[in-house]
């Protein structure tokens, strides 16, 4: 979907836009999932599993740009995208249309410095104009930065999920589950 740019400062004086995400971006995008995918092991992409082609991408980018239930946002900071946030609704039966779901991932270089709780600050603005009444996530367990992210925006803890994610070298990891209303 379409929204309005958002202007912050960063904890290092820096400006960053929150922008929908769109063909543009495309080739910065491809670059990002696959950085972002080895610089953590608390995501669910593999680096090889990113095969799109620049025209796929673009395609993909367009069409949830002009998704009404969709917000891609990026982040963009001195023209380089520093990370993306996405929420979409669980599914279009009646009984879970009221539920949306977010994922968020930025390049390590840009942690720490504010992105990540503006973006989901804004994220949850949208949604709830959207009419969705619950954000749902899931993340993985050690992962405890971004847990403490999470509860700092109003998410709580709410179960666990055993051995959802499962890496090459056969180590499990659980998942938490946590929700906000909007
Ligand atoms: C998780 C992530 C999105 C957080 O975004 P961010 O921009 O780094 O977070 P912020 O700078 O807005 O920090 C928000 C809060 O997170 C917590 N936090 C941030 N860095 C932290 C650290 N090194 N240790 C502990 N808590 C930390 C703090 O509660 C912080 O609040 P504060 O600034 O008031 O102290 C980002 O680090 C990231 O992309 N990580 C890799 C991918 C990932 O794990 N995604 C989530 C998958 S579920």
């Amino acid at each position: 979907m379409r929204f309005e740019d958002r202007k912050i400062t960063l904890k290092d004086g820096r400006t960053c836009v929150l922008t929908p995400n769109s063909p543009e971006y495309a080739e910065q995008m491809l670059e990002y999932l696959k950085v972002t995918s080895g610089e953590t092991d608390f995501l669910l992409r593999n680096p090889d599993e990113v095969k799109y082609t620049l025209e796929e991408e673009k395609e993909i980018l367009q069409s949830l740009l002009d998704n009404p239930y969709v917000i891609m946002m990026a982040a963009i900071v001195e023209g380089k995208v520093a990370g993306n946030g996405s929420v979409s609704g669980i599914g279009d039966k009646r009984k879970i249309q009221h539920r949306c779901s977010m994922a968020i991932a930025l390049y390590k270089e840009y942690w720490g410095l504010g992105i990540g709780s503006a973006m989901i600050g804004y994220m949850s603005e949208l949604a709830k104009q959207i009419g969705w009444k619950q954000m749902d996530l899931e993340v993985v367990a050690e992962n405890e930065k971004a847990q403490r992210l999470y509860e700092k925006c109003g998410f709580i803890a709410t179960g666990r999920r055993h051995n959802a994610l499962r890496s090459d070298d056969g180590t499990c990891h659980d998942e938490i589950l946590m929700y906000k209303d909007l």
